[in-house]
């Protein structure tokens, strides 16, 4: 990125204002008691203030951090380090994991959000199922649903580190969709069954530092596609939310072991709007890089979303129409995706 590409000029209402709002509204909610089940876990209160805190935070921001959330440190340092590793290489190297475009995640570093291109690098992988690239796979092999990853030779041991590291956010994305649910007023268990063959993802983000920070984005606004994203930043700080009330781009401070949680278009469609996917986007520095990991919780390709039943009536009958949630990730089509927001969609 040596050669300033045009293409990285956001237009001139989209760039980072001088200043920084923090945002200091934004929830921190500690789960030790779900992740630590023998703190007050006989107290039914205790979980009923959670869940009201989580819905509370759902509503008014659609976004919060967590705390104690039960995720060992040192599964997520061995994430960082590894993700360092990967980007510090030569380009040359990480080309040879690029992303296919048919069915292979892995490196890319030529992103565009709304038709700007992002100052950052990424490796995607998909966490079901984790598995290489069969032999048998030829490009534009149209029976492929799933995802395959590709796996770099350096660092040694990033297949493994990456496939640990799911297994954690897995459990911390059931347990914050339990948690939603209930504070859905419904059954802890009612979103699980999507998940059973989920299309999630995960992606490594690397921010370099930035010679234009005041006229690029590291990504430019957008909403997740996701039903939930659990996003770990390091200490830089970037990550910008945007204020429901008032349209204001508010910057999430660095919260060391901290998980920062929004709730994506599924949840949107989900709950018919009673809680919202809210736009962000991440700022980049002159003086140093940045590195940040979402996990991007999706349901199984053959979900049909759609309104839950227990959530639509008379009064307030569904907002959206049914959609297929595989054909979407293929697609990509606004049509698929009644409603909402999807002019930029990142996997
Ligand atoms: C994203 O929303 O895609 C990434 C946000 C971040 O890196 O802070
Ligand atoms: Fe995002």
């Amino acid at each position: 990125m040596a050669e300033v590409d045009p293409a990285f000029i956001q237009a001139q209402e989209h760039r980072p204002k001088p200043g920084i709002i923090k945002a200091e509204g934004i929830p921190f909610i500690d789960l030790s008691v779900i992740s630590s089940p023998n703190t007050n876990s006989n107290d039914p209160r205790v979980l009923d203030s959670l869940v009201e805190e989580i819905g509370n935070a759902c509503k008014s921001w659609g976004f919060f951090q967590v705390i104690n959330h039960g995720v060992p440190l040192a599964k997520r340092q061995n994430i960082e380090k590894a993700s360092r590793e990967f980007f510090g290489q030569p380009v040359e190297e990480k080309n040879k994991v690029r992303r296919n475009k048919e069915k292979v995640l892995g490196y890319l570093d030529t992103e565009h959000t709304k038709n700007v291109r992002d100052w950052k690098e990424v490796f995607d992988f998909t966490v079901q199922d984790p598995t290489i690239v069969p032999a048998s796979y030829k490009p534009g092999d149209k029976e492929l649903t799933k995802w395959f990853n590709q796996w770099p030779e350096y660092p040694p041991k990033l297949r493994e580190i990456c496939e640990e590291y799911a297994k954690e956010m897995e459990k911390v994305a059931f347990k914050l969709m339990e948690l939603i649910a209930l504070s859905l007023g419904l059954p802890e268990n009612r979103f699980l069954e999507f998940f059973e063959e989920q299309t999630s993802v995960i992606r490594l983000n690397h921010y370099p530092s930035c010679p234009i920070s005041h006229l690029a984005l590291g990504v430019g606004r957008h909403k997740d596609d996701t039903a939930l994203t659990i996003l770990a930043q390091d200490d830089v700080g970037g990550l910008e939310v945007r204020r429901k009330t008032d349209g204001e781009w508010l910057r999430v401070k660095p919260l060391p072991n901290a998980y920062i949680i929004n709730v994506g278009d599924i949840v949107q469609v989900w709950s018919n709007d009673i809680y919202e996917s809210v736009e962000h986007r991440a700022m980049v520095n002159s003086a140093r890089e940045r590195f940040s990991i979402p996990y991007f919780l999706s349901p199984a390709h053959y979900t049909n979303v759609q309104p839950l039943k227990e959530l639509i009536n008379e009064q307030k009958p569904a907002k959206y129409k049914p959609f297929n949630w595989g054909k979407f990730s293929v697609t990509r089509k606004r049509s698929d995706f009644q409603k909402l927001d999807v002019d930029n969609i990142q996997i």
